[in-house]
């Protein structure tokens, strides 16, 4: 049986890769970030209170606590996690001996320890994607102690690799349901595409010009993406192999479409790697056709497996002509469509299919579990051999069932009904684990932002509150509305993120905008290396504001030269300086600045240590801290590609 061992291999080879992106992207940002002169410092999160070690463990599991007996503080500790995670997914990516469930094991742990401490700046879905898809790639890897021997496919790896296609189908499902659970007008309208392009946080060029698109175009698309996202899923599963590679299609088309058009850092990336599972090593080329068999029941069950086949493409394309109403305009050539089901159909319909999706989960794991034991019994040479295979099939088993039943409490997460009829054993089950991030609900999208043009916050600073303002510019969100948008993924500028977010809400409502506000005040280089220009070199201004700016596209036929229009719609936070009312307090209660008498207490106790390691971490940070995230990115990733081809 090695159907399935070229595949899992490009599955972990591939996951390696994702961590690399993560852990090299995350690493340039450390500092302005998290470090002690940052914005939202890591520190604050590990200050004593009181309990005892374990018990904060318990509920943050994170390497960082070890970190005083190192004698390192936050920053370096957090330099230390990604320097290790890059240097293990290098030796992913590049050793097909070392990449065995060990290895996963220490970077999953690795990446959960940065994820804790990292607040706002980290929990985005990608991030618990990745932890999650992270956790399962620790059970499909091998656990491949004997590294003088090349490693050998097991039995059991199509039903660790189940879980996987069921990770996925859980996020592929999620996300296109909520966009009509959330009664968002763009959705239900098929206008969402109308917005999306120009509203996105970090658009692509390609962006710009997907927006100039037809409307009727626009509307297909949408109808498109809820095929791909609500149906075809349901495809993942089917034991017919050219309907399974249609679903494996469908995903990669939409994942290359939004990475033509949006930076989404790792993440189309990361679903286009949980993706791999629906492929079989005679696809990737390193397994020939099986020599078909003349019998007559071989041909009657090719016959079927058409037959069926036919029937599921024309149910898809008839449903979507019913369902988005899709009529043919011959005057102007294009596709009317809008959607022809109300939402009470709607609502009723997911509920009414939600009971399906978990049997689906349960029948297909049951059909490879099933499927793995005849092989283990059938295909081992030697009773030994075959007992060992079963024993590990009863294993991985026990394992899938147990990771499938805790990920029904988020995948239930979008209809009551279906949550209700939980018991209570399976959410005690998940809530036990609750804390290490195993299972994650999903649904990007859920309601378009920026109808009517994206809000835009544009930081200035200046010496007199009445003139002189200068804008600050980011290095990849909109501000100057005469420069390009950039291809950025897989690196992920996470304030550039955060600032898509505070635009659509509120200073106040946004705690670590001040803290960045205050470190633009103090002329923190390590805040102001997060961003493009400086317009106070010599001496940092008195005062910082932020106005919100309504940002949209320039039209193709206007000819203009810049990529933007923009409209100043109010003030976003009012002018503020180091002495305004309430500052400090914030501030102090955000741990960025201390209360004087902790201070100076803290500075008496501080001696200068003379550790290797810490010496090693400055090197490092100096070397390649001044790297931008794609450069670093790059640079690490092509030499490790190379060397895993030429070796
Ligand atoms: C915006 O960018 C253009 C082109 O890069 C540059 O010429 C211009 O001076 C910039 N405008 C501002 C206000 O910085």
């Amino acid at each position: 049986m090695a159907r399935m061992q070229a595949t899992k291999d490009l599955f972990l080879r591939s996951m390696s890769a994702i961590y690399l992106f993560a852990f090299a992207s995350l690493y340039v940002q450390i500092p302005g970030l998290y470090g002690d002169n940052g914005i939202l410092p890591a520190k604050v999160v590990l200050k004593p209170d009181g309990r005892p070690p374990e018990k904060r463990f318990q509920g943050r599991p994170s390497l960082m606590w070890l970190l005083p007996g190192l004698g390192l503080d936050a920053q370096e500790g957090m330099d230390l996690i990604c320097i290790l995670g890059c240097l293990l997914a290098v030796i992913g990516l590049t050793s097909r001996r070392m990449r065995d469930s060990v290895l996963f094991a220490l970077l999953w742990f690795l990446y959960l320890s940065v994820y804790e401490v990292g607040q706002t700046f980290l929990w985005f879905q990608w991030d618990i994607l990745l932890l999650e898809a992270g956790f399962l790639t620790i059970l499909v890897a091998p656990l491949h102690l004997r590294k003088w021997r090349p490693p050998q496919a097991s039995q059991h790896d199509t039903i660790t690799l189940w879980l996987v296609r069921w990770l996925l189908f859980r996020l592929m499902f999620a996300s296109g349901v909520v966009k009509l659970t959330s009664r968002c007008p763009t959705w239900w309208g098929l206008t969402a595409l109308d917005w999306h392009y120009e509203s996105q946080c970090i658009p692509t060029p390609l962006a710009w010009y997907a927006h100039q698109l037809p409307q009727w175009f626009q509307k297909l698309s949408v109808a498109a993406v809820y095929l791909i996202e609500c149906f075809t899923p349901f495809l993942f599963f089917v034991p017919i192999r050219n309907l399974r590679l249609f679903s494996w299609f469908s995903q990669i088309l939409l994942q290359v479409l939004i990475v033509l058009t949006g930076n989404y850092n790792f993440f189309n990336l990361l679903t286009v790697t949980l993706c791999i599972p629906l492929l079989d090593d005679q696809f990737l080329g390193k397994n020939k056709p099986a020599i078909k068999s003349d019998s007559f029941a071989a041909r009657v069950g090719r016959g079927l497996a058409k037959l069926v086949s036919f029937t599921v493409y024309a149910g898809l394309a008839y449903s979507t002509v019913r369902l988005f109403n899709l009529r043919i305009n011959a005057e102007n050539y294009s596709v009317e469509s809008e959607i022809a089901f109300t939402d009470e159909d709607f609502f009723n319909g997911l509920r009414d299919i939600m009971p399906y999706t978990i049997w689906l989960g349960k029948i297909s794991l049951g059909a490879e579990v099933l499927m793995a034991l005849w092989r283990s019994i059938s295909q081992e040479q030697g009773i030994l051999a075959k007992v060992w295979s079963s024993c590990q099939c009863f294993v991985f088993t026990s394992v899938a069932i147990y990771m499938f039943t805790i990920s029904l409490v988020p995948h239930c997460m979008v209809d009551q009904t279906a949550s209700a009829n939980l018991s209570p054993e399976v959410r005690q089950l998940h809530h036990n684990v609750q804390s290490f991030n195993l299972v994650h609900s999903y649904g990007l999208f859920r309601r378009m932002t920026g109808v009517g043009g994206r809000p835009e916050v544009v930081v200035e600073g200046s010496n007199d509150l009445n003139k002189g303002w200068k804008a600050y510019e980011f290095l990849y969100k909109p501000g100057n509305v005469s420069v390009s948008p950039p291809f950025v993924a897989p690196h992920q500028p996470r304030l550039d993120w955060q600032m898509w977010f505070a635009a659509l809400g509120s200073y106040e409502r946004t705690p670590w905008f001040i803290n960045f506000a205050y470190r633009l005040l103090e002329g923190k280089p390590e805040v102001l290396d997060l961003i493009a220009s400086n317009p106070f070199p010599e001496k940092p201004p008195k005062f910082i504001r932020a106005n919100l700016y309504t940002y949209r596209y320039t039209s193709f036929r206007s000819g203009s030269p810049s990529w933007w229009k923009r409209k100043l719609e109010r003030e976003y936070m009012p002018a503020i300086s180091k002495e305004t009312k309430g500052l400090k307090e914030h501030l102090q209660r955000n741990g960025i600045i201390q209360e004087s008498s902790r201070k100076k207490a803290k500075s008496k106790t501080q001696e200068p240590q003379d550790n290797t390691l810490k010496n090693l971490l400055a090197h490092a940070r100096s070397f390649f801290g001044v790297l931008t995230g794609p450069t670093l990115i790059f640079s690490l990733f092509l030499p490790a590609v190379v060397i895993s081809i030429a070796i």
